[in-house]
């Protein structure tokens, strides 16, 4: 008696999910011109901004060339008419000449050298081409046009008040206070006042 073969049965392979379409279509020419002109825009605006900040930003720190100098009065020449005192980093000479006190650009007016303060004839001597300057920065000889130029520097006194140079670059006077009771002196060494030509 024959018997029955089981039926074969057959299981179906599963089929993948059909993947969504993705729209990968490039921006037209008109959407490509929009993108440059927005970023061209974000870049000027931040260009625009970063020199605002550029410019409002001190450009020198106190206490380096171009800047303010806080001057220590403990500094100052001890007696008038003597050496001045010199800060070479801020190319200054502080000279104490008749009660006034002048502080003058270390450079020469001729050709920018650095004329040094010679003490044997008590004046500033230029080595290039032997111009030659008074403590207070006068012209006396030489090829050099003018005086030392000056810094605009402000006194400042242990009573409070203060006295600045003017716009002539004049010594500044001590009046009715002495050297003692100076606290400070602040030097602008980015504020030059040049003298006129010398006759
Ligand atoms: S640079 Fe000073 S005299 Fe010429």
């Amino acid at each position: 008696m024959a018997t029955a073969s089981p039926a074969k049965t057959t299981t179906a392979a599963p089929t993948r999910a059909a993947a969504p379409a993705v729209d990968v279509s490039l921006p037209s020419r008109r959407e490509f011109l929009y993108y440059i002109w927005g970023a061209s825009i974000v870049l000027l605006l931040g260009q625009s901004t970063a020199g605002l900040v550029w410019f409002m930003l001190p450009r020198f720190k106190e206490g380096t060339f171009g800047g303010t100098f806080k001057f220590d009065p403990a500094r100052l020449p001890e007696a008038p008419d003597i050496a001045p005192a010199s800060e070479p980093s801020g190319r200054f000479h502080v000279s104490y000449v008749n009660e006034e006190i002048v502080v003058l650009y270390a450079v020469c007016t001729h050709l920018g050298c650095l004329p040094k303060w010679v003490d044997t004839n008590h004046r500033f001597e230029c080595p290039c081409h032997g111009s030659k300057y008074q403590l207070d920065g006068t012209y006396i000889e030489g090829p050099a046009p003018r005086g030392l130029d000056r810094f605009v520097s402000t006194i400042s006194f242990s009573d409070g008040t203060s006295a600045t140079m003017d716009s002539a670059g004049n010594p500044i006077p001590l009046g009715t206070h002495t050297v003692e009771d100076i606290v400070e002196i602040s030097i602008n060494t980015g504020s030059k006042i040049l003298l006129p030509p010398h006759p």
